[in-house]
């Protein structure tokens, strides 16, 4: 074994196009374009394998160990809201060169992103239908659409550890919106003031929940500086759709309860 053999390099540097050596007509930003996306994808897939580890490990009842895989969840997040730098140093000009080449094609179409919001809790019905019917989007995202998301494993891992987690909220709908609900506010405030252990685990779900914030905020400003107005080539209104969830948590029990400790 050695290193290109092991990692693929050939494989990976044949997905590109648009450098010296290549026969594809993309240019230098439309290649920068690309290779942003693309490893935008590999960290979706890394994230959607740690979370569906932290759901395990709260299974297990491991605090610790999910814990530190939320840790490692936090920090790729940030070097993937980071990343949106390197795209913020191409004109509106300079992506207007090759936009029209998009098509249709839109990061909206980004299944994994999907897969993410379906297991952090945003799931829509509309979403999956836009995938093919058996394709590996359609079969992932269906998979998710019918799980339990983070929350529920949260909710069902404070049962165990003692909390008098309602009947109502441990069985909930779980393809449905996360609900505010007063009887987890008056859970999570206890834990704050009586269990480090756990207020820890909740710190991490917020700077989850804030990391997801931060993204979505960075991305509209990131389309706001590059096409303004315009309507996105994944058929939205553009900017105007994505303000729409900036800001939306997902976890609003834990936000509510801030002014209460
Ligand atoms: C110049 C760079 C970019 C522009 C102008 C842009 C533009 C847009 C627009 C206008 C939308 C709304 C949907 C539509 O197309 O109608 C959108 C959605 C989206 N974009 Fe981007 N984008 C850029 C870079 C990126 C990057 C690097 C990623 C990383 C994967 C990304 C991921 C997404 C995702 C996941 C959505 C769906 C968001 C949602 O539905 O809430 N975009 N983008």
């Amino acid at each position: 074994m050695n290193y290109w053999e092991y990692i693929h390099v050939e494989e990976l540097l044949a997905l590109q196009g648009g450098f010296d050596d290549d026969e594809s007509k993309v240019g230098n930003d439309e290649a920068l374009f690309i290779v942003v996306h693309q490893v935008y994808e590999l960290w979706f897939k890394e994230l959607l394998h740690e979370l569906d580890r932290v759901i395990q490990l709260l299974e297990a009842d491991d605090s610790h160990r999910s814990q530190h895989t939320l840790k490692r969840v936090l920090t790729i997040l940030k070097v993937m809201v980071a990343q949106l730098d390197i795209l913020e140093t191409m004109t509106p000009l300079e992506f207007l060169s090759f936009r029209e080449r998009l098509d249709a094609a839109s990061g909206f179409q980004s299944d994994q992103f999907r897969q993410l919001e379906f297991v952090l809790g945003v799931k829509s019905e509309q979403t999956l239908r836009r995938f093919a019917e058996g394709s590996r989007a359609r079969v992932a995202l269906e998979r998710r659409y019918r799980a339990p998301t983070l929350w529920d494993a949260f909710l069902h891992y404070l049962l165990r550890e003692g909390y008098d987690v309602p009947q109502s909220c441990l069985g909930r709908d779980v393809i449905a919106a996360v609900e505010p609900s007063p009887d987890i506010q008056r859970i999570v405030v206890d834990v704050y003031r009586r269990d480090p252990k756990n207020a820890e685990l909740c710190e991490r779900l917020v700077d989850l929940d804030e990391g997801i914030q931060e993204w979505r905020y960075r991305h509209v400003k990131m389309v706001e500086r590059t096409i303004g107005t315009r309507r996105g080539t994944g058929g939205s209104a553009g900017a105007a759709y994505l303000r729409e969830s900036v800001g939306r948590p997902l976890f609003p029990d834990l936000w509510e309860i801030r002014a209460q400790l």
